[in-house]
């Protein structure tokens, strides 16, 4: 155990049972925290995948009184917030859904932070909120502009949080995901994948017919998007550094490699064999180029992705085939 950290430290994780929180809650007891609390709604989490270390409660962040019971049972000294719907296709149909979850949610969060006087916030943003650059490389300074109503909820609770930070000195660091692949041992299972890689690994055992690339004619190496993807160890460890660390920063994550998404494919065939895919029409929003300039998170957390794509399949495809042979 690193003698920087807090042992006792109180931390609330609210998204906890989900894929990143229920990783970022096994690695933080792994790391010698003693006291977290989860909170979930269990609308998308699983209580399985919570740690029997934390401490479990049920509840919704759009409920303020489920907030007020949280807060004065435990005296918090940071709060990782994960919590948030998060397709990107469903914001654009149901906006109020994703309004009220991620955006009236997130307030209320931070009102009863306020009250309670806890002064650290950790946020889960994501790559989505920067308008699009010919480069395709974002840094964090880059002008924020969504192309969806899910990256918007963002934008508006990372200004929330901002605020907050101006008017009432919450500390906070916003962390913006790139693509996000990979398990830390939870074996993980999304049962709505929207992502490419469980998406591929459907399709390589059997729940799903073929993956569809959604257009070759960007202006890449074979036409294809260019991604940025990285491993859910990496990020979570990220997390774990921010806990200790002080100074407010929003933070891309990343491993700053790009990989188109042919690339990918081929990378799967080569680990396991062929698999049905096709090209269809480009997807609405969908950028060209999108990867991350990390350099800011090494700079001032000392963090760097160290996982390499092969480490994302292996450990992701690992996941489908065991759950294929139960
Ligand atoms: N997975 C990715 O690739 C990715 C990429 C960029 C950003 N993010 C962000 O990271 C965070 C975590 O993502 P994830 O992949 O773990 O998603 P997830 O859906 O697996 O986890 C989110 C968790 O939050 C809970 N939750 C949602 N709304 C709630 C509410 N109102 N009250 C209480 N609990 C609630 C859900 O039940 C779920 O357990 C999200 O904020 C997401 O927007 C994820």
């Amino acid at each position: 155990m690193s003698n920087n950290i807090t042992e006792y430290k109180k931390i609330l994780v609210v998204g906890g049972a989900g894929y990143i929180g229920s990783a970022c809650v096994k690695v933080l007891f792994e790391r010698g925290y003693k006291n977290i609390i989860v909170f979930d709604n269990l609308d998308k989490g699983r209580v399985e995948l919570v740690d029997s270390k934390a401490v479990f409660v049920q509840g919704d962040l759009r409920h303020k009184e489920d907030l007020n019971q949280l807060f004065s049972n435990h005296d918090f000294d940071c709060v990782i917030h994960f919590a948030a719907l998060k397709a990107v296709g469903e914001s654009e149909k149901f906006p109020q859904k994703y309004f009220e979850n991620n955006v009236c949610g997130t307030a209320n969060l931070l009102a009863v932070m306020d009250e309670y006087d806890v002064k650290q916030i950790i946020f889960s943003s994501t790559a989505c909120v920067y308008a699009e650059k010919d480069s395709g490389v974002y840094v964090e300074t880059d002008p924020l502009q969504a192309p969806n109503v899910y990256g918007s909820t963002k934008i508006i609770c990372e200004n929330m949080i901002r605020d907050y930070n101006r008017t009432k000195n919450l500390n906070y660091t916003i962390f913006r995901y790139f693509n996000v692949a990979g398990d830390v041992g939870l074996n993980y299972i999304d049962p709505d994948a929207q992502n490419i890689f469980p998406i591929i690994s459907e399709v390589i055992v059997g729940k799903r017919d073929k993956l569809e690339i959604f257009g070759n004619d960007y202006k890449t190496c074979d036409g294809t998007c260019v991604r940025d993807y990285i491993h859910l160890k990496d990020l979570v460890e990220a997390h774990v550094l921010a806990v200790e660390s002080s100074g407010s920063y929003e933070f891309n994550l990343g491993t700053e490699k790009g990989t188109t998404v042919q690339e990918l494919v081929d990378s799967f065939i080569s680990f396991n064999g062929s698999f049905l895919f096709d090209v269809v029409s480009r997807r609405e929003g969908d950028l060209g180029v999108s990867l991350a300039d990390s350099s800011l998170a090494l700079e001032k957390l000392n963090w760097r992705a160290e996982c390499s794509l092969d480490e994302m399949i292996k450990d992701t495809l690992s996941v489908y085939f065991n759950k294929n042979n139960e």
